[in-house]
């Protein structure tokens, strides 16, 4: 019997759309493997590696990384993955980001989270992360069981360095002049789903209803 292919998708969406919460609802439901460029940025900063200590400022400052710098990074993780299903967080952000991703992965699917930028600026200021995990709350939305810390490890959570008001507007600039002309891309591919809403919990479930059907159809492809 034929195994069901790999699932390749993309999230995309403003800064503080609600990319990682997604992310952790969809795998927790269909056990792709999550990778988030900026995930691995912050590892890279926390662990002080080369490429962590170049970039610190760039991202601190909420501009984006050069693409050749984060293409290699990620086609390099995205290697180590050949046999599993994937959902990439936070690349590609921009056309030559996709280009290359291209020529190596075909993606099935981009979802797209189409939140409001007035929603957004208010979101990040009370959003805590816990670093190792990349599992992310809000002191408004979904508050730790206990202030300050990891609801699985009981470690601390940070807040980003580039979560601050003014940092935050930059990237909204950056996503608008750079990663919306990347929707277009998708949307010409015929691949691109976008969810708009101002509460991630009303737009779950319609991600939900939406990949069980993406994964089914591929699943019947494949078997027929
Ligand atoms: P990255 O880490 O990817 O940041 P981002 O795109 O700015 O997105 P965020 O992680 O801030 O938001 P999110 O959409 O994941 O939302 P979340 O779920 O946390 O990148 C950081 C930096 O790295 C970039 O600025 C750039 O410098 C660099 N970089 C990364 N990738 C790059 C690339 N490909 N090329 C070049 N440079 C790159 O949710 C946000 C908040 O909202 C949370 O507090 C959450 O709890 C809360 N929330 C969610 N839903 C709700 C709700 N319904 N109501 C209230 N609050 C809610
Ligand atoms: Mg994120």
């Amino acid at each position: 019997m034929a195994l069901r292919s790999i699932f390749r998708a993309v999230i995309m969406g403003p800064p503080g759309s609600g990319k990682g919460t997604v992310s952790a609802r969809i795998v927790k439901s269909f056990g792709p493997k999550h990778l988030s460029s900026g995930d691995l940025l912050r590892a890279n900063i926390t662990a002080k590696t080369e490429l962590g200590l170049l970039m610190k400022s760039c991202i601190d400052q909420g501009q984006l990384v050069p693409d050749d710098v984060i293409s290699r990074l990620i086609l390099r993780e995205l290697r180590a993955m050949e046999q599993t299903d994937w959902l990439l967080d936070g690349f590609p952000r921009t056309v030559s980001q996709a280009e290359a991703l291209d020529t190596v992965y075909c993606v099935d699917t981009v979802i797209n989270l189409d939140v409001p930028f007035q929603t957004i600026k208010q979101r990040l200021t009370s959003r805590w992360i816990h670093t190792p995990s990349g599992r992310v709350y809000n002191m408004d939305f979904n508050p730790p069981r206990v202030a300050g810390l990891d609801d699985d490890t009981g470690e601390a959570l940070v807040q980003r360095d580039d979560d601050t008001p003014e940092t935050v507007t930059r990237r909204l600039k950056a996503y608008e002049n750079l990663t919306e002309p990347v929707l277009e891309y998708y949307r010409s591919k015929g691949v691109l789903e976008t969810f708009s809403g101002t509460e991630t919990n009303k737009i779950w479930p319609h991600i939900q209803v939406f990949l069980n059907e993406k994964l089914s159809t591929m699943k019947q492809k494949v078997v027929a």
